[in-house]
């Protein structure tokens, strides 16, 4: 840019420069070279020092300002050599006296040039080592999160921008956001500049974009981040004040666009597959923990806390059918009949009945469920043909599930279908061993017409003692089906003795008293069996060691055998027998009482007798 008020001099100027090769802008005031100026920025100005108007000094202060990095030559000649001193000072690259020879002019120009582009070298070297520096923050991070902020500062400090922004690009909504930034805070962005329309301007024309901003000389250079043909974002600097991005600066700046989208890129498929495996394990433990729950709510409370795990969601609901009724359970549990609570269970049953995954609710929610439930994704429970109800998770952001939540939600839904099946199978089976061992017991009490619902009655007694005693619901089962199968060695009794109708011989009492012993081989070889077999073998002994089979005393009798030695008595006692008639309670309560310590735990007599007895008569 040559700007000298003299028409002949600047002419004669330009000239000279043209014929050496150079692209000349000419301009008779420093008003008008600035103008020209901030529509394109120049790499040289050689500026006359006395023009009327904005002088050369008032004129390099604003060059220097709207651009720092363009060079300026101050002509002078009617000034004094001190004039030339203080431009210089104040920014200015060299001068030349007039009148000046061509030959003073081409060499002074070319000489500024060459230092210039020297200095360009250095900063393009600076540049180059920022790429190198990326691949070693790559190499050293694979941090989705730090990696953005680690990235945006290097591209700043190496493009020398005053900002850095890097945006993600979302392909569906079409729409850039805010990945990380860098120096100063994004709403100094510009005012007149806007970052999202030009960064997506760039992503369209998947080219780098330069831009200038009217007024404030600000430049601005956005550079999609593009991998394997796909737009992800876009890198953005600003410089204030410039200087203008020169071509290789955007070169370096493409190169490390490409470095910075690929690594981008690596991090985040990392990232995907770290999580993706943190996922699949999960599953792998719900799944497991669903095989071992042995009924349907154990199921429904895994399955809540599972997909809130796998999905995020804040709320979780499962629906299962139970004889033809649906029985719901949310995570966080919700008051029954609320609104919300409500809306959820309308929504679940309107898309129950599908096979498929459903993700929109169907129905109309109130407001407040309608808030809660800005996202839903439903997978059905079910196996082969069975469906054994819903699960479903709800999330108060619209479009919180991703098709990698389907798939887990619906694998996750049909784990806990295998795990219905396998609590249904296994209800049936219970209740098979349930009706073969009623069965049995009702075969033993058939032996003799004073017995019958005699081990029925055992069961029962036996149970409210086991519950009084304070013993584990699994312990209480298994002193139940003991007490309703205690007697059944008396199978192995001829009929003759067991239905006599006087006073026992020696011998024959022997034979009665083996029935504990049969019993319990009866069932030696059965594996399902073994739990009660201490149950049949020892009803009959004693506390004090005078019982029978093995005469053992005290602790040594297993406790469901004890108890049911309990139950046993009072049933005969208050039942009619062959011999003699049936006692009253109060009658038989003494009895056992006396022999509390002899023939009974007397801790266990003790709680047996403070239970309402009468009341659990069943026959
Ligand atoms: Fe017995």
């Amino acid at each position: 840019m040559v700007v000298d008020h003299d028409l002949e001099s600047g002419r004669q100027t330009t000239a000279t420069l043209e014929g050496e090769g150079y692209i000349v802008r000419r301009a008779e005031s420093g008003i008008a070279a600035l103008k020209m100026m901030r529509e394109e920025p120049v790499d040289l100005v050689l500026a006359d020092m006395t023009m009327p108007g904005m002088d050369g000094m008032q004129f390099l202060a604003n060059v220097k300002e709207m651009h720092p990095d363009t060079d300026v030559i101050v002509l002078t000649g009617y000034g004094t050599i001190e004039d030339a001193v203080e431009a210089m000072r104040r920014g200015a690259a060299d001068f030349l006296p007039r009148p000046y020879r061509p030959r003073e002019l081409t060499r002074l120009t070319a000489s500024v040039l060459r230092a210039r582009s020297a200095s360009r070298e250095e900063a393009f070297q600076a540049q180059s080592a920022a790429l190198l520096e990326l691949a070693y923050i790559l190499a050293r991070t694979a941090d989705i999160h730090s990696l953005p902020a680690q990235a945006v500062e290097l591209a700043r400090e190496s493009f020398d921008a005053d900002s850095a922004i890097i945006l993600t690009y979302e392909e569906a909504l079409s729409r850039v956001t805010v990945l990380a930034h860098a120096g100063r805070m994004l709403a100094s962005w510009g005012k007149s500049e806007d970052l999202s329309a030009q960064a997506m301007e760039s992503i369209r024309q998947r080219r780098l974009l330069l831009s200038a901003e009217v007024g404030s000389s600000n430049c601005y250079a956005y550079v999609p981040l593009i991998v394997a043909d796909r737009p992800r974002g876009a890198l953005c600097l600003r410089r204030d004040g410039g200087p203008w991005f020169h071509e290789k600066t955007t070169e370096l700046l493409e190169i490390f666009s490409s470095h910075l989208a690929l690594s981008l890129e690596t991090t985040h498929l990392y990232h995907q597959a770290s999580q993706q495996v943190a996922e699949m394990e999960e599953l792998i433990t719900v799944s497991h923990e669903l095989a071992l729950d042995a009924d349907s709510e154990s199921i429904c409370q895994q399955l809540l806390a599972g997909a809130g795990r796998i999905t995020g969601a804040q709320t979780c609901a499962v629906v299962l059918w139970k004889d033809g009724h649906p029985i719901m359970r949310t995570s966080p549990e919700l008051q029954p009949g609320s609104l919300v609570e409500q809306a959820i269970r309308d929504t679940m049953l309107s898309v129950s009945g599908q096979a498929a995954p459903s993700s929109r609710a169907s129905v109309a929610m109130p407001h407040e469920a309608r808030r809660m439930a800005q996202s839903f994704l439903s997978a059905p429970i079910q196996l082969t043909d069975h469906t054994y109800g819903l699960l479903a998770v709800f999330s108060d952001s619209p479009n919180a599930f991703g098709v990698d939540d389907t798939r887990r939600l619906t694998a996750l839904a049909s784990h806990a279908a295998s795990g219905m099946a396998n609590v249904s199978a296994l209800e049936r089976v219970s209740a098979m061993y349930f009706d073969t061992i009623e069965s049995i017991s009702t075969l033993v009490d058939a032996t003799n017409e004073y017995t019958l619902g005699h081990s029925r009655q055992v069961r029962t007694y036996a149970g409210a003692l086991a519950r009084a005693l304070g013993l584990p619901q699994d312990e209480i089962c298994l002193i139940e089906d003991g007490a309703l199968l205690h007697d059944i060695g008396k199978l192995c009794i001829p009929q003759s003795i067991l239905s006599k109708p006087g006073p026992l011989t020696a011998e024959e009492f022997a034979i009665v008293a083996s029935h504990p012993a049969h019993g319990a081989n009866m069932f030696k070889d059965a594996p399902h069996m073994q739990e009660v077999l201490p149950i049949l073998r020892h009803h009959h002994e004693f506390w004090d060691g005078s019982g029978y089979p093995d005469g053992i005393a005290g602790t040594a009798i297993p406790v469901g055998a004890r108890i049911v030695a309990l139950a046993d008595m009072l049933d005969a006692l208050v039942s009619n027998r062959i011999y003699r008639s049936a006692l009253s309670f109060d009658q038989a309560r003494g009895m056992i009482a006396e022999r509390a310590g002899g023939q009974f735990d007397p801790e266990q007599a003790k709680v047996f007798l403070e239970i309402d007895l009468e009341s659990l008569v069943e026959y």
